[in-house]
């Protein structure tokens, strides 16, 4: 993150040092100030009583790789909050012509953005821009690093089903060795006081994550019913086959993981009463989730695509807006 105050037009926005590039470097009051903000704005639109912070600003949405969620949520979160948006995707793009991720936001940073949105399939892209912008940069997934605003989602909405996250456990199941939203969330999820169990095949689990996070909150495991023992939360994650280069498979067949990591009706029916099943998207039905499991009552999964429209009108608010309601 950039230092504070860098730059004098943004010099109010000491939230997450002007810029939302990951999880990692944010403070529990700062990540407990975005949940309460998103709170507030998620009642506010409820009563049909949102302000428009963001009257006259212009967030651009730089979009390198495909989303759906991720993509609308921030577009909608910043028109309710009365900012123009422009969408750029690669596709039809002058990168087609070799134009670089840089070059690209250079070229509509000069238009005159207020924020620019950015997912890329390299780590540390939405840094690189923020570091030559002058205006709040927002990651929305670089690479297999971080996805801040959705692991803030996700502890958005177990939150608003818990009231805390203090001494729950949460376990993340899945591709976590590509999975940026693995990351994000083992770090927001135990610096507001969980514990994360991470548990794959040994070769989608990645050696030293246990090291991150909040010190000795974060655990690897390699058996799913031993990860889910006690669970409160169980985050589904899809495999990621376009982050595994072209060697061979990492799972031996997709059949053979939905057997043993995927959560089919029977595991969820062994589920501690009460725990939640959460997935970010998109999902690969019948593969880490059952139809009946996605859809089912102990899912929460498109309550947290609705708090991702509140929590990203949160980020930008704080950003963009001066942290007004
Ligand atoms: N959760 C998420 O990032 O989804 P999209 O890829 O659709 O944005």
């Amino acid at each position: 993150m950039t230092p504070e105050g860098i730059r004098g037009r943004r010099a109010a926005a000491a939230w997450g040092g002007g810029h939302l590039l990951d999880i990692e470097r944010l403070a529990r009051e700062e990540i407990e100030r975005v949940l309460d903000l998103a709170r507030e704005l998620k009642a506010a639109h409820g009563r049909g009583a949102l302000a428009q912070p963001l009257a006259g600003k212009l967030v651009a949405l730089l979009f390198f790789e495909p989303s759906t969620r991720t993509r609308s949520s921030f577009e909608i979160a910043a028109k309710r909050l009365g900012a123009q948006t422009v969408v750029w995707t690669s596709q039809g793009s002058s990168v087609s012509k070799g134009e670089t991720l840089l070059d690209t936001a250079l070229n509509l940073e000069a238009m005159g953005p207020d924020a620019l949105v950015v997912r890329h399939a390299a780590s540390g892209a939405a840094g690189l821009v923020a570091s030559r912008v002058g205006c709040a940069v927002l990651n929305a997934g670089d690479g297999a690093h971080e996805h801040p605003s959705q692991a803030l989602l996700d502890a958005f909405t177990l939150r608003e089903r818990w009231g805390s996250l203090e001494g729950r456990t949460v376990v993340i199941v899945g591709d976590i060795a590509h999975s940026r939203v693995a990351r994000s969330n083992l770090w927001c999820l135990t610096r507001l006081g969980a514990r994360v169990r991470l548990c794959a095949p040994p070769t989608l689990l990645a050696p030293g994550l246990d090291r991150l996070g909040e010190p000795g909150r974060v655990t690897l495991h390699e058996r799913l019913d031993r990860a889910l023992e006690g669970a409160d939360a169980i985050m589904m994650l899809r495999i990621q086959l376009e982050r595994q280069g072209g060697g061979p498979p990492l799972v031996p067949s997709l059949r053979e993981y939905a057997r043993l990591f995927g959560l089919s009706e029977r595991v969820a029916g062994e589920l501690p009463a009460g725990a939640l099943v959460l997935h970010p998207g998109p999902i690969n039905r019948g593969v880490e989730l059952a139809h009946a499991v996605a859809d089912g009552p102990r899912s929460v999964i498109l309550e947290q695509v609705e708090n991702g429209v509140a929590v990203r009108m949160a980020a930008l608010s704080l950003l963009v807006g001066g942290g007004r309601p």
